[in-house]
């Protein structure tokens, strides 16, 4: 067999043939997914302002302990060390945190984003060796499964919530009534937002399909299976709507809790 001799050249950083704006998705990316972090980040410590009447911020939810009509077990505990800031948001968030972060989706769109690895399809990287999801730190990143498990309990308060939010106490008779405010709706498009990604989790595809490696090997075909990976093939949108929407949902029942906006009664 003839062989020919052709010497492969490496190309410095950022090079590439391509000639669209690859670069314009990693830079959303970076831009949204970092001002989420920050405010969300802001929004935990502030640890006041996440409840006004039957609405409770999804940052806050379940509220375990804390200063609002919402606590399942009463203020703040005795336990928490005295030298430590305390927030409800503390004891839940690392759930949706940690979900968001090992996400096989967001993992592809922030390796590019934040460390260009690489920056994009067919353009060069910055460092020549590959060492993958395989060694120490990224193989953490397989804790994903566990993360899944953590934010269905969550997601099933958060529907909850958003049955409470259409039950409203009258502040002077005490009475309980039906309304729909438009943060009824903001709550109930948050429950929607989450389900929608999260039962379209490429781990939960695995584990209802037979928990195999390898689906295409032996392809499961029932309901269930078929109807999340409908909700997969959209998971990119889902994450960043659900994502937007549960930042929204806590400015606007911050916002409403703070007095600056007025929360419209539908119904
Ligand atoms: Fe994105 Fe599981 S893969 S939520």
């Amino acid at each position: 067999m003839s062989t020919t001799g052709v010497s492969l050249k490496t190309s410095g950083f950022g090079q590439t043939r391509r000639r669209d704006a690859w670069w314009v998705q990693q830079l959303v990316t970076l831009g949204v997914f970092s001002a989420f972090v920050v405010y969300s980040t802001w929004a935990a410590f502030q640890g006041e302002f996440y409840a006004w009447g039957p609405y409770l911020s999804p940052f806050y939810s379940p509220e375990l302990f804390g200063s609002s009509s919402h606590a399942l077990f009463g203020p703040r505990p005795e336990w928490w060390p005295a030298m430590l800031p305390f927030s409800p948001a503390f004891l839940i968030l690392w759930a949706p945190a940690g979900f968001r972060i090992t996400c096989y989706y967001y993992r592809g769109a922030y390796y590019k984003a934040f460390w260009a690895d690489p920056p994009s399809c067919s353009v060069s990287e910055p460092r020549k060796k590959y060492r993958g999801e395989q060694s120490f730190p990224l193989i953490l990143q397989n804790i994903h499964r566990y993360f899944l498990y953590a934010v269905f309990i969550i997601w099933i308060f958060l529907a909850h919530d958003a049955w409470k939010a259409l039950w409203f106490t009258d502040a002077a008779t005490g009475d309980t009534t039906f309304g729909i405010g438009i943060g009824t709706l903001v709550l109930t498009l948050n429950v929607i937002l989450l389900g929608g990604y999260q039962f379209g989790c490429h781990s939960l595809r695995h584990l209802i399909g037979g928990n195999l490696d390898l689906l295409s090997k032996a392809p499961v075909r029932h309901a269930g299976y078929n109807c999340v990976s409908c909700l997969n093939r959209g998971h990119m949108n889902w994450a960043w709507l659900s994502l937007i929407w549960v930042a929204f949902a806590d400015v606007y029942v911050r916002l409403v809790a703070m007095g600056v906006w007025t929360d419209w009664r539908i119904l």
